[in-house]
């Protein structure tokens, strides 16, 4: 007689069961079949790498064309203003397109892009090129000259690349801003960077609903205090009316103005500026990271090439945006450098329903998919049906980045995406290192769910306590990498000194010429050297793998009329990883209402934009703060996470976060 329990048993694990199967640290072997045609297989490298230190990096170099070859791989005498393969000199966009054309791939499919309502583009490296050359000649006509910073804001479109690639020809360093970034946005990044050419679009679908972009653009431009020349692409056509102003211009007349122009891509040398990517700190202002052209280049073609096992004949999709340094690195610069097919996709994972990726793996047999862990939630939550309906036969590699992955997730990615055929890639790394630094290499490493793995070779990572001594294994402390690598962001945009306090400041020695780079990530390491990243150690929070600055968001509550204080802090969130929770003090005499509300969610989206909106505003006559007058904003986060409240005896106002906590329970 069967018995019940036996067959629960032998049934999917229970909750508990695969707990403990991922608490005891259950390695996955990557599947034979992968491994003999990885990219990557000899374990070798690593030791490789560590007694080739930093020569080794010529493998990383040699994946891209140089115009003169480079002189020194690395030269430290202004540490930390490392330089790269200094004396080379290339172009990325030729790196990008010509070589491949000139290789004979001129028919192959470099990008192939998926409108949200169901139309399709595919752009050959043939047609990639001529439609770079045409704008870049478009480019320098308006005014463009070598060095000057080009914004884009641009949402999912394949102009957006374009526009990239063309700024790369002509030695003009872009400045990409987020689509989803407010008007405000865009004006502060175009004045720190003194940007005075912008590419934007008239809109864009979401949900099936035009967006109209340029009145966000448009009002971005009053903000900016200098002259700007702007370059729109007529995206929704006749769905949206739009019109051109003064310094204006409509892209395809541009580039039909230049159809055949031929514009020799300018060598730069390994040092000059590829590009600036803002991204958020511990203060209100937003830092410029600035990525050069030879070490940032090579550094996303090795990664592409050893960690995505990304080849020519690939249809290789990174789900990201190119708003984002994912985008940068891993749909357009690591894999067109490898000359491979980079899929595109403008919209949303759920329209017109939520098989709407897996629908696109399908149709495009795509090869390898990467992902964020929030995505991989969002997934699990709306259920197995949705890929199941597909064919995902063609996948060979999944990975995962910007933040932690439970290990819940990673199984599900991992079985229900990948068939359990598919290594899965947890990459660690930063807007700031360019590309990936710490991850298993699929072709090598044994998986453990919730850990990213070893630091990739020639990285030197290490998880220190407080004092900068190494923590044993099995303990928690703060994530380092103590020596330089080709893909690290060179400074900040204009600013050194804030290069040197953010991120070399706690652990090195400048008296002893020792430098160690502090990512503000709290990590843990185990005995077999596999690295589990805990998250930021700063004000700096993670919502839907977006990085938030917690200091910009209460700079913004604080504008609003009637507020006298706020304090942001992020909290669990089951799909977003974090969610914005924001605690604010009104003035007197004003009155906590619905209005009152939503003019702070407003002066969110505003300044900073939808991606920031708190999940809950809580109003609180008071903060609580120690008695040296210090917010604890670790109570607050516990607040907002539901959990266990710490001890208050510390505080001066105990007596609020029974107040405070009573309030959310509520909500
Ligand atoms: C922060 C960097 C990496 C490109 C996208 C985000 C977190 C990123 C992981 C990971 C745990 C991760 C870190 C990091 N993060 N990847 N695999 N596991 N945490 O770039 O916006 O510069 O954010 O994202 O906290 O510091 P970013």
């Amino acid at each position: 007689m069967p018995d019940e329990s036996s067959e629960r048993e032998s049934g999917d694990d229970t909750e508990s069961a695969l707990e403990a199967r991922l608490a005891a640290g259950e390695t996955y072997e990557p599947p034979a079949s992968f491994v003999e045609q990885a990219n990557v297989s000899d374990p070798g490298i690593y030791d490789d790498f560590e007694e080739n230190w930093p020569d080794c990096w010529e493998q990383a170099a040699d994946l891209v064309s140089w115009f003169d070859e480079y002189d020194t791989v690395l030269e430290d005498e202004d540490a930390p203003f490392y330089r790269w393969f200094t004396g080379g000199t290339l172009n990325a966009s030729y790196n990008c397109l010509d070589r491949h054309v000139e290789d004979g791939a001129k028919n192959r499919a470099a990008i192939k892009w998926e409108g949200e309502l169901g139309e399709t583009r595919t752009y050959t490296y043939g047609d990639l090129l001529n439609e770079v050359e045409a704008f870049a000649a478009a480019l320098q006509e308006l005014g463009v000259e070598e060095d000057d910073v080009v914004t884009l804001y641009m949402p999912m479109i394949p102009e957006l690349p374009i526009a990239m690639l063309a700024c790369a020809r002509i030695g003009a360093p872009h400045s990409v801003v987020f689509a989803g970034f407010s008007a405000d946005a865009l004006a502060t990044r175009m004045n720190a960077a003194e940007s005075e050419y912008l590419v934007t679009c008239d809109g864009y679908y979401r949900r099936g609903d035009p967006l109209n972009h340029k009145e966000k653009a448009d009002k971005g431009l009053r903000g900016v205090d200098h002259d700007v020349e702007t370059v729109v692409v007529d995206r929704l056509g006749d769905e949206l009316e739009h019109f051109l102003g003064a310094n204006a211009h409509d892209y395809d007349e541009l580039v039909s103005d230049h159809a055949g122009a031929s514009v020799e891509p300018v060598e730069r040398d390994a040092e000059d500026m590829l590009f600036l990517m803002y991204t958020s700190g511990t203060t209100g202002q937003p830092k410029g990271v600035k990525h050069t052209t030879g070490g940032y280049l090579s550094y996303a073609a090795w990664t592409s090439h050893a960690v995505l096992d990304v080849k020519p004949e690939d249809t290789y999709w990174c789900a990201a945006d190119i708003g984002w340094i994912t985008g940068h690195s891993y749909i357009v610069y690591g894999p067109l450098t490898l000359g491979t097919t980079t899929m595109m996709y403008e919209g949303t994972p759920d329209y017109p329903d939520k098989d709407r990726l897996w629908e696109l793996i399908e149709t495009n047999t795509v090869d390898i998919f990467y992902t964020a862990p929030t995505a991989i939630r969002a997934f699990m939550k709306w259920g197995t049906g949705y890929p199941d309906a597909h064919d995902l036969s063609s996948l060979r590699l999944l990975g995962t980045v910007g933040e932690p992955i439970n290990p819940r997730a990673w199984t599900w990615y991992y079985e229900h995406i990948g068939g359990e055929s598919c290594p899965v890639v947890d990459t660690w790394w930063q807007t700031e290192t360019g590309g990936m630094m710490i991850t298993t290499l699929p072709g090598i490493g044994e998986m453990k769910p919730g850990s990213a793995g070893p630091p990739l070779p020639g990285i030197d990572a290490k998880i220190v306590d407080a004092a900068g001594e190494e923590v044993g294994a099995g303990n928690a402390g703060y994530l380092t990498v103590q020596n330089p690598w080709p893909g690290m962001l060179r400074t900040l945009y204009n600013n050194d000194d804030r290069f040197l306090n953010e991120y070399w400041q706690e652990y090195s020695d400048p008296d002893a010429d020792e430098w160690v780079y502090f990512p503000e990530d709290g990590a843990k390491i185990d005995e077999d050297g596999s690295i589990t990243v805990l998250g930021r150690v700063d004000d700096v929070i993670n919502v839907s793998g977006h990085r938030l600055g917690t200091m910009e968001i209460e700079s913004a509550i604080v504008g609003v009329e009637g507020v006298a204080e706020a304090a942001v802090v992020g909290g669990d969130h089951e799909v977003k990883g974090q969610a914005v929770y924001a605690y604010v003090i009104l003035e007197d005499g004003q009155e906590a209402t619905d209005g009152m509300h939503d003019r702070i969610v407003e002066g969110v989206e505003d300044s900073i934009g939808p991606i920031a909106r708190p999940e809950e505003v809580l109003f609180t006559p008071e903060l609580p703060k120690t008695r040296s007058g210090k917010i604890m904003r670790r109570l607050l986060e516990d607040i907002a996470s539901g959990e266990e409240l710490g001890d208050t005896s510390t505080l001066r106002n105990p007596e609020i976060v029974e107040e405070i906590a009573d309030q959310v329970g509520e909500n």
